[in-house]
């Protein structure tokens, strides 16, 4: 027998045989489809979306996966299995510790206004996790303990000193994306430590050319901390048998198999004080990288999950000997961590293996990387504001396969997808239906359906359906349930009930062609119900209904009261896309008018000479900037607040052209703390901040040197 690849991942290894007998023989129509074999074999499954960063809001990138799965869930639980989903927010790490710092508040209070947010957004896109915690939980912090102790007592965890860029003014390392400097091979301006995104070559931060941290400004310098290692080399042979299409897709595979060509590198799991994080147990001041106790969050969530519910035991999903599931679903930028370090590190310290890890594609706004100016960077908030998620799910179920490739999110696109399948052919088929059962029937259906092989292939249908379903063949699911949608339209454009209806003698013809027209409706809501969990549920509520399995298509509602018909879904409206494009573009910055730059080899007149006096009534202060904000109604100006050590001072500077609002915050600088209050349009500027150069991105701010602390007097 010729089992594919995906079967046995999509079904796990212990019951990949079982499942793909049973699909090939639906595939073949050769099990009868009344034959309610799967809950002969109840499964329990884990499953688990990546957990998104608590530094930044929900977009529709992220929402590409977590409608993905969502919808995969929705169907396990429809067909009676056991499935549980589970996932948290991300909430370590330095971008973490520096956003906190930059709104003057305290990480735990960023991240817990951002799992507030999050949960939000999921709960309003139908989103519907068993738990959502957070991987800054002492659950967490036990499980990456016990790991790493069990690492570390398996030998598996290297010590060694390795020298890494520090921000002297900071005083902290500097994680590669926050040093910005010339790329070192073509030159391009503004580059991240890590890669250039002009030449795409990739390097250490140690040779970009002027280098600076893009927290203080400084010039970075480096200096020697003592870290751990995680040996992920010595599981390649390991990992080398655990990575097959079993367990990951044939794209994934085939990367696998490059880095394990090129030999797989120790992982540095540790993080320098000051870090948002987990301390190391026996290295203090040390802190476990964020992509170390990430991953275990899935863990701590479960735990979580297990600590509330009767019966649940968090050992039957992670121990070694476990007949339950595990499913990870994540965009494949992460797949190193969840394909290599992850597997290894459950392995290596005893715990069970995932049975599989789904990638997807990435999202792109009409064809394009999001991007903020067009307009095409969407919030999951500003979507639900403007449109019904529905929709969105929808969409992005039709255009999801098993793979990889990424998918393009087209307005046009989406507004004639939705309207054509859902409004005009799913919803048409009740709303063709349903007026005459109310109008002539007293809202009765029949008691036997007409053809009733019609609705048994219907039923049949339904097993082709389940098994796109279950190996994330999404968009050809959708296809077989629109071709089952507009068979259905088309038996009742032939029997065309709306001439039946004036014609004598039509009566039990007309209530038997809309009663079969209803109940083909109800199995095509069965089918899109993982997809459509509130248009169903106004279905079940329409039809009078019990909530919908995958089960009860098999038995067809006949001799049954139906309540009147009402919209079960808009029309998508396309003025309503381009409210929430506009609302979603940030104003474009406009170009500074060109400066009149000062030579540099002509250097400004020397002012004419003032008295000490004069000098002495200059009361100059050391500054933090605590945050800065563009006037978005002036070129040069930005808004910064000062800590002048105790006292908050607002202070507008025209230094707009040379510096971004991210590259002052905590920066210290000096301030002209006694010059009398000048009033502007946009506010009051109570002193002034000093700058050398001629202008435009030609301005340097004053910084003083190390040890000073704001509110300190210059002399
Ligand atoms: N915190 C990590 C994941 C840790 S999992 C133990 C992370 N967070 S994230 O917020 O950046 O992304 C969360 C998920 O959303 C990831 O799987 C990521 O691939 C996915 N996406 C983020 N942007 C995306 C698109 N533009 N398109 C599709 N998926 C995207 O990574
Ligand atoms: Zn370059």
């Amino acid at each position: 027998m010729n089992i594919n690849c995906f079967s046995a991942a999509d079904f796990g290894c212990k019951i990949g045989l079982w499942q793909s007998i049973k699909i090939l023989s639906i595939l073949n129509r050769v099990y009868p489809p009344q034959m309610p074999i799967m809950s002969l074999f109840p499964r329990s499954l884990l499953v688990t979306s990546a957990l998104p960063y608590a530094n930044g809001p929900i977009h529709l990138g992220h929402m590409v996966e977590y409608i993905q799965t969502d919808l995969w869930v929705r169907f396990q639980k429809m067909r009676g299995h056991r499935c549980f989903y589970v996932c948290a927010d991300d909430a370590h790490g330095t971008p973490i510790m520096l956003r906190a710092q930059q709104e003057g508040i305290p990480p735990e209070q960023l991240i817990e206004q951002m799992a507030q947010e999050h949960q939000a957004d999921f709960a309003d896109f139908g989103v519907l996790f068993d738990n959502y915690y957070s991987t800054h939980s002492p659950e967490n912090r036990h499980y990456a303990q016990l790991i790493y102790g069990r690492l570390r007592d398996a030998g598996l965890i290297a010590t060694r000193t390795i020298r890494q860029a520090y921000d002297p003014v900071k005083e902290m390392f500097l994680p590669d994306r926050f040093i910005k400097g010339e790329c070192p091979r073509c030159g391009a301006s503004d580059q991240y430590g890590d890669a250039c995104e002009a030449c795409g070559a990739t390097y250490a931060p140690t040779e970009l050319k002027n280098a600076i941290s893009t927290v203080s400004g400084a010039v970075p310098i480096e200096k020697e901390s003592e870290h751990c290692f995680f040996r992920l080399p010595a599981l390649t042979d390991w990992l080398r048998a655990w990575a097959s299409c079993e367990h990951i897709q044939p794209e994934i595979l085939n990367k696998l198999n490059e880095w394990f060509v090129a030999g797989l590198q120790e992982w540095d799991i540790t993080r320098d004080d000051p870090y948002f994080g987990f301390e190391i147990p026996d290295h203090p001041g040390k802190y476990f990288y964020v992509w170390l106790d990430a991953p275990i969050g899935y863990m701590a969530s479960f735990q979580n999950l297990c600590d509330r519910t009767a019966g649940l035991s968090f050992d039957e999903f992670w121990g070694t000997d476990s007949s339950t599931e595990l499913h990870h679903f994540i965009g494949k930028d992460i797949a190193y961590f969840h394909t290599l370090f992850w597997p290894a590190e459950l392995h290596a310290a005893g715990f069970r293996t995932p049975t599989a890890v789904y990638c997807h594609g990435f999202l792109t706004v009409n064809g394009q990387k999001m991007s903020k100016s067009r307009g095409t960077f969407i919030k999951a908030r500003t979507y639900l504001e403007y449109l019904d998620p529905e929709y969105l799910r929808y969409y992005f179920a039709a255009k999801l396969g098993h793979g990889i490739d990424d998918i393009d999110l087209n307005f046009d696109d989406f507004m004639n997808r939705v309207n054509a399948d859902l409004v005009g052919k799913v919803v048409n088929i009740a709303s063709r239906c349903a007026g005459f059962i109310t109008k002539y029937y007293s809202g009765r259906l029949c008691s036997t359906l007409p053809e009733p092989e019609r609705y048994t292939e219907a039923v049949a249908v339904g097993e082709v359906i389940a098994a796109h379903y279950e190996q994330r063949a999404l968009g050809s699911a959708m296809r077989e349930i629109m071709a089952l949608a507009d068979r259905t339209n088309q038996y009742i454009d032939a029997k065309k009930p709306w001439i039946m209806a004036k014609e004598a003698g039509q009566e039990a013809a007309l209530q038997a062609v809309c009663t079969q027209g209803l109940n083909l409706f109800r199995v095509i809501m069965v089918y899109l119900k993982p997809v459509l969990p509130r248009t169903a549920l106004r279905v079940e509520q329409f039809l009078r209904d019990q909530p919908l399995t995958w089960e009860s298509r098999q038995t067809p509602l006949l001799d049954h009261g139906i309540a009147p018909f009402e919209p079960l879904l808009t029309r998508v409206d396309p003025k309503r896309i381009q409210a929430m494009l506009h609302a979603s573009r940030t104003p474009t910055e406009t170009t500074p008018p060109a400066t009149p730059v000062v030579p540099s080899t002509a250097p400004e007149p020397i002012a004419p000479t003032i008295s000490y006096e004069q000098f002495a009534a200059l009361d100059l202060r050391v500054a933090r900037i605590v945050a800065a904000e563009a006037v978005p109604e002036a070129d040069k100006l930005l808004r910064l607040t000062l800590d002048l050590g105790g006292e908050t001072r607002t202070v507008f500077a025209g230094i707009k052209t040379a510096y971004s609002t991210t590259d002052l915050i905590d920066r210290l600088t000096i301030v002209v703390a006694n010059l009398a209050p000048r009033t502007f349009r946009y506010g009051v500027s109570e002193g002034m901040v000093l700058a050398a150069g001629p202008g435009g991105k030609d301005l340097f701010l004053l910084s003083p040197d190390r040890g000073a602390v704001p509110g300190m007097r210059i002399k």
